[in-house]
């Protein structure tokens, strides 16, 4: 599974935009420049498959990817721009809210936190839909490779913290790289394991 496998499918601005619901589904959620578009690229080992930039805000559709002919890979569009106008922000989060409702596909949802920042507020306001939605959700810590020793167990404690208030969260937190790919054999193992 993975490597070869993967294919762009489309990217969706409403709801009746999405692909049928007859796979098994995962989404990754988390603040705009914290990683998810290259973490998709490093999971299925093709750089340019989901865009990846330095502009927050970049990817404003909800991106499906195909993974084999068993499961969806969903890039979400990044949440917590500062510069977001409201009514965007409002949109986005009532387009979210039913997307999560809606998708009988979806295992679950991946919250992707900077390891060097830990979960913010905007964290926990998903985090608190995905609870509201029923929707498990699991925490993974990106860009570990620019985290520094002193600050990792921090940063864990404080994340675990905040994930003992969430019903919906799985205990066990995923730390990764992008860049040195620490961590990516370990989820994909997790998403293919997702039945
Ligand atoms: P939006 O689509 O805007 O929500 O952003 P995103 O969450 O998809 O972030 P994206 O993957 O575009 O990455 C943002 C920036 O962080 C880019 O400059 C990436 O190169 C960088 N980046 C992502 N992952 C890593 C990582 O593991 N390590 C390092 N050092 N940089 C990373
Ligand atoms: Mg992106």
């Amino acid at each position: 599974l993975f490597v070869g496998e993967v294919e762009f499918l489309k990217g969706v601005v409403a709801m009746d935009g999405l692909p049928p619901d007859d796979r098994v589904e995962v989404c990754f959620a988390g603040r705009s420049n914290v990683g998810k578009s290259s973490l998709i690229n490093a999971l299925t080992g093709r750089k340019g498959l989901a865009r990846a930039s330095n502009t927050p805000g970049r990817t404003q559709e909800i991106n499906y990817f195909t993974l084999a002919d068993s499961h969806f890979l969903v890039d979400l569009p990044g949440y917590g721009f500062a510069n977001a106008p409201l009514a965007k922000v409002k949109e986005w989060q009532a387009l979210l809210k039913q997307y999560l409702a809606g998708r009988v596909g979806l295992r679950r949802a991946f919250v992707l936190i900077d390891f060097r920042h830990g979960v913010k507020a905007v964290d926990e306001e998903i985090m608190s839909l995905l609870d509201g939605s029923a929707v498990t959700f699991q925490c993974v810590l990106t860009k570990a490779d620019k985290v520094k020793a002193a600050d990792r167990d921090r940063v864990l404690a404080q994340v675990r913290e905040k994930l003992a208030k969430h019903p919906a969260a799985f205990p066990e937190i995923v730390t990764t790289s992008s860049e040195t790919g620490d961590g990516i054999p370990t989820l994909r193992a997790i998403i293919a394991g997702l039945a």
